[in-house]
């Protein structure tokens, strides 16, 4: 396969883009036209199968997917482009059509009219239309913002939304409002360890057990630690509400510090943990008099002694919203204004203790509060 469009879900496509680099480490990633599309080569069909399993902000994949400019087209040459296609790609098995638009309507563009006539032209070349359950579907997609259109066959279901089902943090028999909700607790997990075979995943400081339901989920061992006993206990009941009371032998919660990870995961998962997903206490922190930077840094120290060599972490600090709303990749010398301790702190910190910084996001959380959402790798020492 040459080249993949990738659709990102809308809720931060800056993130979703970064998880996506992340679980496809082998292909070249670039951004295409719109924030929610970017285009993928050198990328397998099973890393792109995985991928759709396991990430949080990835929508689905269009072979070959073609964008062009509302502007530079008219519905009529914008049907034969997708008859050129159609012809290029032949597909076997039952078709259908489907169409969705990211943002606003595109004025004087119908979806649903192009889906009628791409639909006849599949039937008339011979293909059998299933619209229940189609073995290939093609996809139109609208952006309002930029007033392009993007198609090709489809990978994945296309589900605009990243599926919280019933196990949102609320509804866990085990609930403090620190909870990480699904989507921001599995996009941290995917972005911090890549795909699921890089090696296990720890969350040092486990609470509700946030991280650890979703890296359990997604079929990667993983231990979370929590110098609380209630914490852990909590974190064992939700996980094994997750799994709807069968706990998988690869999750485990253990009572331990996180400055002392070595200490509370298996003896052979030494040297080679891929990611570690890190959600610091935000007032008052454990070890009492240390403050959150004496934490972090021997967080970090701790974490870097039992790392594979190209492992990742993820911290998420809670953060003044930022005034301007942005959903890209930040530039690392801002003055973010985290709620505890101060970013140049943090970046000292995490330079000091042998990681590089990769990435970092904002997210709104609500009017009064955000998160900076920080990704950083290990140094090749
Ligand atoms: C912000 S909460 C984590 C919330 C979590 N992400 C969730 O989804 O519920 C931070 C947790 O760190 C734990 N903690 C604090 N200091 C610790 C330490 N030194 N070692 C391990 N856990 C620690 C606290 O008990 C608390 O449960």
């Amino acid at each position: 396969m040459g080249e993949v469009l990738a659709c990102l879900r809308g809720w931060h496509p800056g993130l979703a883009l970064a998880e996506l680099e992340a679980l496809l480490p082998e292909a070249e990633i670039e951004p295409a036209v719109s924030a929610r599309w970017c285009r993928v080569r050198h990328s397998t069909h099973s890393a792109r199968t995985e991928a759709l399993a396991l990430a949080s902000g990835l929508q689905c994949f269009l072979l070959n997917g073609t964008t062009v400019s509302s502007s530079d087209i008219d519905a009529s040459t914008l049907l034969l482009r997708m008859e050129a296609y159609l012809s290029e790609h032949p597909v076997d098995g039952s078709v259908a059509v489907r169409a969705w638009k990211q943002g606003e309507k595109i004025p004087g563009w119908s979806l649903s009219r192009l889906t009628k006539q791409v639909g006849g032209v599949l039937f008339s070349s011979g293909n059998e239309v299933d619209l229940a359950t189609p073995d290939h579907v093609f996809a139109i997609v609208s952006d309002g913002l930029t007033a392009s259109i993007a198609f090709g066959w489809m990978e994945g279901d296309g589900t605009a939304s990243f599926s919280n089902g019933e196990r949102r943090a609320g509804q866990r028999p085990f609930f403090k409002p620190v909870s990480l909700d699904p989507m921001l607790a599995r996009l941290g997990v995917n972005l911090a360890a890549g795909p699921r075979s890089s090696g296990p995943v720890v969350d040092p400081m486990t609470g509700t057990g946030g991280f650890l339901i979703e890296a359990s989920l997604s079929g990667r061992s993983v231990v979370g630690i929590d110098i609380h006993s209630e914490m852990v206990q909590g974190a064992r009941d939700n996980l094994a509400w997750a799994h709807d009371g069968d706990t998988p032998g690869s999750a485990k919660v253990v009572r331990g510090d996180a400055t002392r990870i070595g200490d509370a995961v298996p003896g052979d998962w030494h040297g080679k943990i891929a990611g570690f997903v890190l959600d610091p206490p935000y007032g008052r922190n454990s070890h009492g008099t240390e403050t959150a930077d004496a934490l972090l840094r021997a967080c970090l120290v701790s974490a870097h002694v039992v790392a594979s060599p190209s492992a990742g972490f993820v911290l998420i600090l809670p953060m003044h919203p930022p005034e301007q709303h942005t959903t890209s990749s930040l530039s690392f010398d801002q003055p973010f204004e985290l709620l505890n301790g101060t970013w140049e702190n943090v970046m000292r910190v995490i330079k000091e203790t042998g990681w590089v910084l990769r990435s970092v996001h904002a997210e709104r959380v609500h009017r009064s509060l955000g998160r900076l959402v920080v990704h950083a790798q290990r140094c090749a020492s």
